[in-house]
């Protein structure tokens, strides 16, 4: 037992928790994702899962992404990305619903799987439904030589190294990094995206393992403190937009998986058809507002939430002055493109999530009822 408790102790780094180690280890995974593949002076993306399939790929008559929890999150960002800057159809699927609703496939489909476990059952029973129905299916994992990488046509592993808190964080970052990848060079080999743009966006790629250890070392204490005024929250809505709406949904299944508070995600926008006649002020309410995205919009949502007392806790660009002034607590973080920012903002909302829940004395790395790998229905 001693000896299984120091092994542990040795493997956590010095952090009290898995889930604490892995966020921190962000900025390094990222560049582990990236390593060998984001080749910025050359000018290039070099992917061999993409490279040998490349006519496949751009020639899809749509792609559909496939995953459950965060790394559906992910997979909704990734229809983003790629509808972007390749111009290419995408829907995104949760794979229960997927495997049993007799989709429409065909030979010209492609069918992206997301998984950080690569086992998940309901992932790879829909894989193997649009294997059967002909469809390129195309692997995103973390777990070398897992059931969905040995089944897939082609893919990338995301090389985040392995995630032991139940919670997926570094994950989650490492799949946006690939999906960033991914709808770059698509976009780049189909013409989509002129020379110009490509080399601008992946310079600012090349950034974020920096930008995300600057977030870190400025958020952590902070959002540490912010975190002790909402130990007794019962429920947590978070907003975004565009890109950070499904920022908003992974910000909110953090929360409830560690802490069990309630928390919703919900694109802004769709705030005034049902979350505002939850506005109070016992409502803390998380808006994910960085300058390059819906800003003005956010602002006037801002407005409404302030105007029914809820207490706001706004993630925003370093500098920012407008939501800032409105909101009771503010997270400051660098400024990327609108595509990339989910990859940062994701930072603070693991810390918020994480914290909440260690005041509260949840059990972080082994939350009750879940499971890491979910290998059942
Ligand atoms: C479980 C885990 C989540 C994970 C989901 C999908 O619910 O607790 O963290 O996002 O499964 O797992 P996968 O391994 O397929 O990404």
């Amino acid at each position: 037992q001693q000896l299984k408790l120091s092994l542990e102790q040795i493997e956590k780094g010095g952090y009290e928790h898995f889930m604490l180690k892995e966020i921190f280890e962000q900025p390094k995974s990222i560049l582990d994702t990236m390593r060998g593949r984001l080749l910025v002076e050359e000018g290039i993306i070099k992917m061999a899962g993409i490279w040998d399939h490349q006519e496949r790929l751009t020639n899809a008559s749509r792609i559909i992404i496939i995953a459950c929890g965060t790394s559906w999150h992910a997979g909704l960002i990734g229809e983003y990305l790629i509808e972007e800057f390749a111009r290419i159809p995408v829907e995104v699927e949760y794979a229960s619903e997927f495997r049993y609703r007799n989709p429409i496939l065909s030979e010209k489909d492609v069918v992206i799987a997301i998984s950080q476990s690569g086992e998940t059952a309901d992932t790879m029973a829909a894989l193997k439904l649009a294997k059967e129905r002909g469809a390129f299916i195309y692997g995103i994992c973390n777990v070398v030589d897992s059931s969905i990488a040995r089944i897939t046509d082609a893919g990338s592993y995301t090389h985040a190294g392995p995630e032991i808190g139940v919670a997926s964080t570094k994950a989650f970052t490492a799949q946006l990094t690939i999906l960033s990848l991914i709808a770059l060079k698509l976009g780049k080999h189909n013409g989509h995206l002129s020379n110009q743009e490509f080399m601008k966006l992946i310079t600012e790629l090349d950034q974020l393992p920096n930008k995300v250890q600057e977030v870190l070392d400025s958020t952590n204490e902070h959002v540490k403190e912010i975190a002790k005024n909402y130990i007794d929250a019962t429920n947590f809505l978070y907003l975004g937009r565009g890109y950070n709406y499904p920022s908003a949904l992974e910000g909110a299944l953090k929360l409830k998986e560690i802490s069990y508070i309630h928390a919703e995600g919900y694109p802004a926008a769709e705030m005034k058809h049902g979350p505002i006649a939850l506005i109070d002020e016992n409502m803390p309410i998380v808006i994910i507002a960085p300058k390059r995205g819906h800003y003005d919009k956010i602002v006037s949502n801002v407005q409404e939430i302030k105007a029914r007392k809820g207490q706001v806790i706004a993630v925003v660009n370093d500098g920012d002055e407008q939501v800032a002034s409105m909101a009771d607590h503010v997270i400051e973080i660098p400024d990327t493109s609108e595509c990339f920012s989910p990859i940062i903002a994701a930072v603070p909302l693991q810390l918020l999530s994480y914290y909440i829940a260690v005041y509260r004395g949840a059990n972080v790395d082994q939350p009750r009822n879940l499971a890491k790998s979910v290998t059942v229905e």
